[in-house]
């Protein structure tokens, strides 16, 4: 069955916060973020949301591979100009929005996955283009990476989370209008105001709060929410630290007695 995507709804949504916008729909592609970052390296940054049914090189943070099934993966990535004082805690002001538009049962992995108990629904991966030397703007392409069906050889106890698990009537078409309008909105709300009005927002959802974390530098502590820039916040044996690099990645590890 083909997928009935929601394009002419969306742009009609966002159309009047975004002149130029333009929807997207493609079968197969090898990755959303690639190619709305191969097309601003030509000069094209009209803000565009492109959806890809099919994935063939998905790319999530760090390098690694993100995986994705036709139908039961919603995949896409907006591209669209910002110009944010400071950029710090974008990524994480994209994961409080697409939380807050799905379920009271997703949660915030810190710094960018979405969670639902303690399984991974879907990821984000942020990358930006420059417009030119003294140019404020950055083209900045926000993917978006959701399971929203359960594998059926995987059932309830699939290692990764799927929106369907919250809600069995949720699909990726509807899935998409139900972020994508609240998306470009907290990306407006980021570019006037930075991270500080998604703090609290943040750690209402923060899977990691009070709970041990291990860092992937061997750090070991206790995490307590985020700062006002979107840092993780550590207490450690050395103190309180601050984690801010995206090189690090941290797992909730378990307690010792
Ligand atoms: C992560 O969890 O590491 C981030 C995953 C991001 C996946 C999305 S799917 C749409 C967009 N295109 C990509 O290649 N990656 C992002």
């Amino acid at each position: 069955m083909p997928i009935r995507w929601p394009a002419e709804a969306i742009w009609e949504q966002v159309a009047p916060l975004l002149p130029g916008f333009t929807v997207e729909v493609l079968p197969q592609l090898d990755s959303t973020n690639s190619e709305l970052m191969r097309r601003a390296r030509t000069g094209l940054v009209e803000p565009t949301l492109l959806v890809a049914e099919q994935q063939t090189a998905g790319r999530g943070r760090l390098g690694r591979a993100w995986q994705s099934q036709a139908g039961a993966s919603l995949t896409f990535s907006l591209g669209l100009p910002l110009a944010p004082a400071d950029w710090s805690g974008l990524s994480l002001a994209v994961g409080c929005s697409i939380a807050e538009s799905l379920d009271p049962a997703v949660q915030l992995k810190w710094p960018n996955d979405l969670w639902v108990r303690d399984h991974k629904l879907g990821g984000i991966l942020v990358e930006t283009a420059s417009f030119g030397a003294g140019d404020p703007r950055r083209h900045a392409v926000v993917g978006v990476g959701l399971n929203v069906a359960l594998r059926p050889s995987e059932g309830l106890s699939t290692p990764a989370a799927a929106l369907q698990e919250l809600d069995p009537t949720a699909d990726v078409a509807s899935t998409l209008l139900r972020v994508a309008l609240p998306l470009v909105q907290a990306l407006q709300a980021f570019e006037s105001f930075g991270f500080a009005p998604f703090q609290a927002r943040f750690m209402a959802r923060d899977a990691l709060r009070d709970r041990p974390v291990a860092l992937s530098d061997g750090t070991v502590g206790t995490a307590h929410g985020v700062g006002e820039t979107g840092s993780l916040l550590v207490h450690t044996a050395a103190g309180m630290q601050a984690v801010s690099s995206s090189e690090v990645s941290v797992r909730p590890a378990v307690l010792r007695p």
